[in-house]
């Protein structure tokens, strides 16, 4: 029996009709501009978010990086979220390698950044400070939508203080699906955003960062600088291209599945917090969250041991898997029901 793995979006097989097509992919040196497969996957991008271009990556985070580099010179400053992938989770890559100062702001529970305070972070013009130049925000942020109302107030304060706008759209469709919209309105306004393909579509790898052009050629000059410039790289391209065809519209399931674990792992006495896409959130003593993991493993299910548990669904995970995995837990609350947390 396939495991149940429920760490991440990211850790789906590639489906049998999406291993066709990047076996039949056209393919050429996509270094030189030549793969068409990667140029039709960038094209195809870049129309579906009504952006002037696209640049095809190997990863969400090096996509992150080229993108602020791109915006940012040297000892120039990002306003950020607390809990922002590019911030927090991308091993400081923006300091490390793009000497951009990130300033960064705590998020409020839904994901945003309170306005007033980006307002306030804004650097005055002065030889003392680094020098404002972009804001950046991540939908979806923890699984959690920001709403279409909140990016375009976002914007317009961005457009009024003369900053640039980078969005980390990792996981982009999900929030699209969640709100109803197509892509090219939920990020009209943003000079570039950041869209992986391997998460809740299912590629093996793959990111397309879509948005100005000016933007996107300092991009793929940085993208060089890198390592990130590829060969032969259609065929994966390809399994994008599939993907954006295939897997978007069905992310609803995903969230659907994500309720319903949701409502399971509240039924067996847990603290869940309130689902919006793929991500469900529930508390566990910190005690227990080891044993729990290993419990779950011996059952077949995979999680990532924490106090704040984080479970995701995915195209590999269906309704039964769901009840299969809340079976587990039911297993291990039944063995121990004090681990339950209050
Ligand atoms: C919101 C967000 N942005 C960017 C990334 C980076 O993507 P990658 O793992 O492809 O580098 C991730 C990865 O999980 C992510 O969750």
């Amino acid at each position: 029996m396939m495991p149940i793995d429920l760490r991440s979006d990211t850790v789906t097989q590639p489906s049998p009709g999406m291993r066709e097509a990047m076996a039949r992919a056209e393919v050429g040196d996509d270094v030189f501009a030549g793969d068409p497969t990667v140029n039709r996957l960038q094209e195809l991008c870049a129309e579906r978010f009504g952006m002037e271009a696209g640049l095809f990556f190997p990863s969400g985070t090096q996509s992150n990086l080229a993108a602020l580099m791109a915006h940012c010179q040297r000892g120039e400053e990002v306003i950020v979220g607390q809990d922002a992938h590019t911030y927090h989770y991308e091993a400081g890559g923006m300091a490390v390698l793009g000497s951009i100062q990130p300033q960064p702001l705590t998020n409020r529970p839904d994901g945003s950044l309170d306005l007033v305070e980006v307002e306030a972070a804004i650097k005055p013009d002065d030889s003392h400070f680094a020098i404002t130049r972009l804001l950046a925000l991540e939908n979806t942020i923890g699984g959690k939508v920001l709403s279409r109302r909140y990016m375009a107030d976002a914007l317009a304060l961005a457009k009024r203080r003369k900053l640039s706008t980078h969005l980390d759209g990792a996981r982009i469709f999900n929030a699209a699906v969640k709100l109803g919209l197509p892509v090219k309105d939920l990020c009209a306004g943003f000079d570039t955003v950041s869209v992986c393909l391997s998460k809740g579509l299912g590629t093996p790898a793959g990111t397309v960062l879509v948005g100005r052009s000016d933007l996107l050629g300092r991009a793929r000059r940085i993208r060089k600088m890198l390592g990130g410039g590829m060969r032969q790289v259609g065929i994966l391209a390809a399994a994008g291209i599939y993907a954006l065809e295939h897997n978007v519209e069905r992310l609803a399931e995903d969230h659907a599945n994500a309720e319903r674990l949701a409502r399971g792992l509240a039924a067996l006495g847990l603290k869940v917090e309130p689902v919006q896409t793929n991500m469900v959130f529930t508390a566990i003593p910190k005690e227990s969250a080891v044993a729990l993991q290993q419990h779950l493993a011996s059952s077949g299910v995979a999680v990532l041991a924490g106090a704040k548990l984080r479970l995701v669904t995915h195209l590999d995970v269906d309704a039964k898997a769901v009840d299969g995995a809340l079976a587990g837990f039911a297993g291990f609350f039944a063995q121990a029901p004090a681990h339950a947390a209050d």
